[in-house]
């Protein structure tokens, strides 16, 4: 492996403008290839991130020898034969959340890297926020007593349009895996995975989940309030209630700028930091950690818990009655 950690970047579509030039401006990484389904779609990217190496297809980025990791930023629908192409071709990856459509795509593409030993992770770069490492770390500190519930949402407005990737079925639309998948992810981190989900919601008429709304319920008693909607917007917050205090994500759930954190001894503590660009720095200086550490999967982001997490919403889906044609398989 070079000094640096060499990237290639396969599609070049809306979250390929926003993370691309963050991997070129993290020290110790650059893109040195773009791959997209047209070459002067790439050309472009290529252009901006300082790539040398555009590519009409992804089948040349992924054979390209010095790429270390391949980045994969295309629609949800897409996510597993990518994964797969790239493992394949003996690539290591970071895949857009959500991660595969499905729980059953999830775990055969978990599985091929494991029998690969290659890294493998899903790109939930929320779990790399150091605000959000520091509210696990304080509610396993016992500062606000046991976790009794989690309250998180995630709500964004996307006009409706049924050729947009949130409201295509075939490009693996719905708010669940969209903006859904954050605030679960959320509440896993703090209670785990959940004895009963009961879900409500509204469909557009695409059939994709436009609004999703889930309690996750526990044997113990501990609850929590998930949920989503591509028809409205909010102030993207999370809290994790305990027995003894409370700590409040600012917003925005996915990248908090600052956490609350309330105990009924010390009353309110607030942690700030500073988002560097767009806050996926630390997601990236993750990936490059593990590739120089020979690890391959990151402890922060466990492929277990990306699985486990989409049975979760697979049910939730089942629930409102979006299907996707990958389901059928299932
Ligand atoms: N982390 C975040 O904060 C964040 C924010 C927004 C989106 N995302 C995630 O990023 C991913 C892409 O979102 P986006 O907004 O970038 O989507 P997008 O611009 O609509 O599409 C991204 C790329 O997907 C490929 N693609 C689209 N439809 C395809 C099809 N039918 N077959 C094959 N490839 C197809 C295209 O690649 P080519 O360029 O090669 O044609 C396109 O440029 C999703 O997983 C989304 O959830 C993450």
């Amino acid at each position: 492996m070079a000094d640096s950690i060499r990237w290639g970047i396969l599609g070049a579509g809306g979250i390929a403008g926003t993370v691309g030039p963050e991997i070129a401006a993290t020290e110790g990484n650059e893109v040195v290839a773009v791959g997209a389904r047209d070459l002067d779609r790439a050309a472009a990217l290529a252009g901006r991130v300082g790539a040398p190496r555009p590519y009409g297809s992804y089948a040349e980025l992924v054979a390209d020898p010095d790429v270390d990791v391949v980045y994969i930023a295309t629609t949800h629908g897409q996510h597993h034969d990518h994964a797969l192409l790239c493992l394949q071709a003996g690539k290591p990856i970071l895949v857009e959340k959500a991660f595969t459509l499905n729980a059953r795509q999830a775990r055969e593409v978990v599985m091929q890297a494991r029998r690969r030993r290659l890294f493998c992770m899903e790109g939930m770069w929320m779990r790399l926020n150091p605000l959000i490492i520091k509210a696990q770390e304080i509610a396993a500190s016992g500062r606000i007593g046991d976790v009794i519930s989690v309250h998180a949402d995630l709500s964004h407005l996307f006009p409706y349009d049924p050729k947009h990737r949130l409201y295509d079925l075939a490009a693996g639309g719905g708010s669940l895996l969209d903006l859904g998948v954050y605030p679960a992810t959320f509440a896993w981190l703090f209670l785990g995975r959940p004895d009963v989900v009961q879900t409500t919601g509204a469909l557009a008429p695409t059939g994709a989940d436009a609004s999703a709304a889930m309690q996750w319920g526990y044997a113990d008693g501990r609850f929590a309030q998930v949920s989503c909607s591509a028809q409205g917007t909010n102030p993207l917050t999370g809290l994790v209630a305990g027995t003894k205090g409370w700590i409040s994500i600012g917003k925005r759930v996915h990248r908090a700028p600052f956490i609350t954190v309330h105990d009924d001894v010390d009353g309110d503590e607030e942690f700030r930091q500073t988002i560097n660009g767009t806050g996926f720095d630390h997601e990236i200086a993750e990936v490059a950690r593990c590739l120089r550490a020979g690890e391959l999967e990151s402890p922060r982001a466990p492929l277990d818990d990306t699985v486990a997490i989409l049975e979760v919403l697979d049910e939730a889906r089942a629930q409102l009655g979006v299907r996707y044609a990958a389901d059928a398989s299932t």
